[in-house]
């Protein structure tokens, strides 16, 4: 059986992405602070983004046009009070950024600022085709040299604890390398734990996207906003061995256009606005086109670019390209739309506080309403961002902390009896998740196909449910425990929303409907707040 242990923190941070190591960073200048990551700590979404951060900071820019395209592209569902606070904050969080080491692209002595769709004006700030392993290197390297700052690589939060409704205490960790259950006591847990697009079969995200935070926040009874507005990117790479590389919107930023396998450009049958419409319509365009035609890809084309510029503006996509056969500079890259960003979440406001005491929730793990029905391209670092920043003031300004041991019970899997075996069943159940999410709740949607998405999904839930009950736990049990709950919470999402508007298209009612011009809201009734292994015992 598993060692069970205890260990207290004051501020416990549950991922290490641009989220969770910047609101670490400014934490650990009063608190211990411990931040788990469930796999190796470069392994999330923000080591991979490639575009930007949208900041309004140029100068034929300013706040009230970044507000109004983030308000147009959120199709009347977005959160005003958030848009004004997160945007009135972007330079703040820039020049933060830069102060911990980042460094944008520069043109002369300012920093230079690229476009993508949905922006009325160039308005991205960058680092090369790489912006987010720039961020991450460097976050990384200042909260490694921070003494205040305990980094647990292979730990992986399972669930919230609390010994009250409502009051989160810890949390119960699996530490893969010793392969045994920890629990964690803190005085406040903040979630960054990143989206939950791994839920569908083709993704431009992360191994680490399985939506852990959102579906231990629902466990615990948080509620649970606007999940069936999952976004999913026009352009990712088409490839049999690399599935998840992402072409990055700002190659349509600078002119890059859609062909189908004919050469024919299409998009301007679509959207006035053509390669640079919003997201979800370029989506739909390509996965219409290639749906009535039977096509395998669609290609996007920037040949016509200069060599060097594409090469030095694009070395990254360049080179990944290159070592997969095709070369950018002279024929078209092969594309499809794939799963991209998770624009509802744990319901939060700006600071990332949930409706529970001592739990918060920053990045895209949570809701603020910034987004609405669809998220403008580069507006998520710009959230996260700005989340880690105002989460750290209110922790600063209302928490005084100190050591508790909260004296919650340890992990006891005594009663256990089944040893890891039957991995058939897990894998299986995670590849079965992931092709129902993909065909029938993904870009086009309609009644019979989420109802039958929801029945099947209740019959693997019933299936998790019985081998986690019974089973020793691994980090793919874990994970496709949490892909279960956070597939139906979409589901569930997608049949409340009787219309279609912005990420959510269904073909039983494809006008909007002023009824729906709201939230969707999930919560969880059977409230597992004290801890499941307590309940189960
Ligand atoms: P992440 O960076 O995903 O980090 C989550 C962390 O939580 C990871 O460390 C993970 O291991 C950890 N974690 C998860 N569950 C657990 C658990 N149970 N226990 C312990 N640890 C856990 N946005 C933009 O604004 N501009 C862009 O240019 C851009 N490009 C993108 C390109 C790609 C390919 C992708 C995938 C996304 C892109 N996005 C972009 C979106 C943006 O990168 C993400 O929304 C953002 O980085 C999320 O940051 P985060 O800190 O909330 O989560
Ligand atoms: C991209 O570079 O296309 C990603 C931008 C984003 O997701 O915001």
């Amino acid at each position: 059986y598993y060692m069970s242990e205890k260990i207290n923190t004051e501020v416990l941070i549950v991922g290490s992405g641009i989220s969770g190591l910047l609101v670490g960073l400014e934490l650990s200048k009063k608190y211990s602070v411990m931040i788990l990551s469930k796999s190796k700590i470069n392994e999330c979404s923000t080591a991979w983004a490639q575009g930007g951060i949208a900041a309004a900071i140029g100068k034929s820019d300013d706040i009230n046009n970044h507000v109004k395209d983030t308000v147009n592209n959120g199709h009347g569902i977005c959160d005003m009070k958030s848009v004004k606070n997160i945007i009135k904050n972007s330079e703040r969080s820039i020049n933060l950024l830069q102060k911990q080491g980042v460094s944008f692209n520069k043109k002369g002595n300012k920093l230079d600022q690229t476009l993508e769709g949905g922006h009325s004006t160039r308005r991205i700030v960058y680092h090369n085709d790489n912006t987010g392993e720039e961020i991450h290197t460097s976050l990384l390297k200042k909260a490694e040299a921070n003494k205040n700052i305990t980094i647990k690589e292979d730990f992986m939060a399972i669930d919230l604890i609390g010994k009250k409704e409502n009051l989160c205490q810890g949390l119960y960790a699996y530490d893969g390398l010793s392969e045994s259950v920890v629990t964690i006591c803190s005085n406040v847990v903040i979630l960054a734990t990143g989206g939950a697009n791994k839920v569908y079969q083709y993704t431009t995200n992360p191994d680490t996207s399985t939506g852990d935070g959102i579906a231990m926040a629902w466990r615990f009874g948080c509620t649970i906003t606007n999940m069936e507005f999952m976004q999913f990117h026009p352009t990712c790479l088409y490839h049999s061995t690399e599935k998840s590389f992402l072409i990055s919107e700002s190659l349509r930023g600078e002119g890059a256009r859609l062909l189908n396998p004919d050469g024919k450009y299409f998009m301007s049958q679509y959207d006035k606005r053509m390669e640079l419409a919003p997201r979800d319509v370029v989506a739909r365009a390509i996965d219409t086109e290639m749906k009535n035609k039977n096509y395998k890809c669609v290609y996007l084309d920037i040949t016509f670019k200069d060599e060097d510029y594409i090469k030095k503006r694009f070395p990254n996509i360049y080179r990944r390209c290159l070592e997969l056969g095709i070369d950018i500079t002279r024929q078209a890259i092969p594309v499809v739309p794939a799963a991209h960003y998770t624009c509802g979440g744990i319901k939060t406001n700006v600071s990332g506080q949930t409706e529970c005491i001592n739990l918060f929730a920053i990045g895209e793990c949570a809701h603020t309403g910034f987004h609405g029905a669809n998220r403008l391209a580069s507006n998520s670092l710009l959230e996260c961002s700005v989340m880690a920043i105002e989460c750290s003031k209110i922790i600063e300004n209302n928490y005084k902390l100190f050591h508790i041991n909260h004296n919650l019970p340890l992990w006891d899997e005594s009663y256990v009896t089944i040893p890891r075996d039957e991995n058939i069943l897990i894998s299986h159940n995670w590849g079965e998740i992931r092709k129902i999410m993909w065909d029938y709740v993904g870009i086009l949607r309609s009644n019979k196909m989420l109802r039958q998405a929801k029945e099947r999904l209740a019959i693997i839930n019933n299936e998790v449910n019985e081998f986690y009950n019974n089973h020793r736990i691994s980090l793919d049990l874990l994970e496709l425990r949490n892909l279960i709950n956070i597939a139906e919470i979409i589901t569930h999402s997608a049949l409340q929303r009787k219309e279609s508007r912005g990420l959510h298209f269904n073909k039983d009612y494809p006008e909007s409907n002023s009824v729906y011009e709201k939230c969707t809201d999930v919560v969880n009734t059977k409230k597992d707040y004290i801890m499941k292994i307590v309940s189960k015992a």
